[in-house]
């Protein structure tokens, strides 16, 4: 069981004014808000922060688009935190997430999908770490 996740409220939701709507559903969904910060990724950093899918097709245009705009990145804990937020923001394809959640409301498509998710509790350590030094966590 993890308590921690990291998200981002991804530069096209951010830029479509869905930020407000999103962190209501979060917070309603029981998760406590650790850390929180709007903020933006260079093209290095956001290669990096993605460096795990490097030899994938869409990694130039998910770098791209991931330093492009403005992005809202947080820590977020709860019981459990990484698998019930990955069930809170739906599948990576909106057209493939399930009703209610935050990527079928909020994502345009698969590339521009709304939301990030960490997908195992050291990860969500590494990225919370990438973002936030101990005395922005709360
Ligand atoms: P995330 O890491 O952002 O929470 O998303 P995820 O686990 O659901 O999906 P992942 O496989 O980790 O992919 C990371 C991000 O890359 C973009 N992507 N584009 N064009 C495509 O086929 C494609 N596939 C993935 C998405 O922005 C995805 O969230
Ligand atoms: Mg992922």
């Amino acid at each position: 069981m993890s308590n921690i996740t990291f998200t981002m409220i991804k530069p096209d939701a951010f830029a479509n004014g869905h930020t407000g709507a999103i962190l209501d559903k979060i917070i309603k969904a029981g998760f406590r808000i650790v850390a929180l910060k709007l903020t933006s990724l260079s093209g290095e950093k956001a290669g990096e922060f993605y460096a795990i899918h490097k030899e994938r097709p869409f990694y130039g245009e998910l770098v791209e688009f991931m330093s492009s705009a403005p992005l809202v990145a947080a820590i977020l804990e709860k019981d459990n935190a990484v698998e019930d937020f990955r069930k809170l923001i739906g599948a990576t394809d909106p057209a493939k997430a399930d009703a209610g959640t935050i990527r079928q409301l909020f994502a345009e498509n698969v590339g521009r999908n709304a939301i990030h998710g960490s997908d195992s509790n050291e990860n969500a350590l590494i990225e919370g770490s990438f973002f936030f030094s101990n005395l922005e966590k709360y």
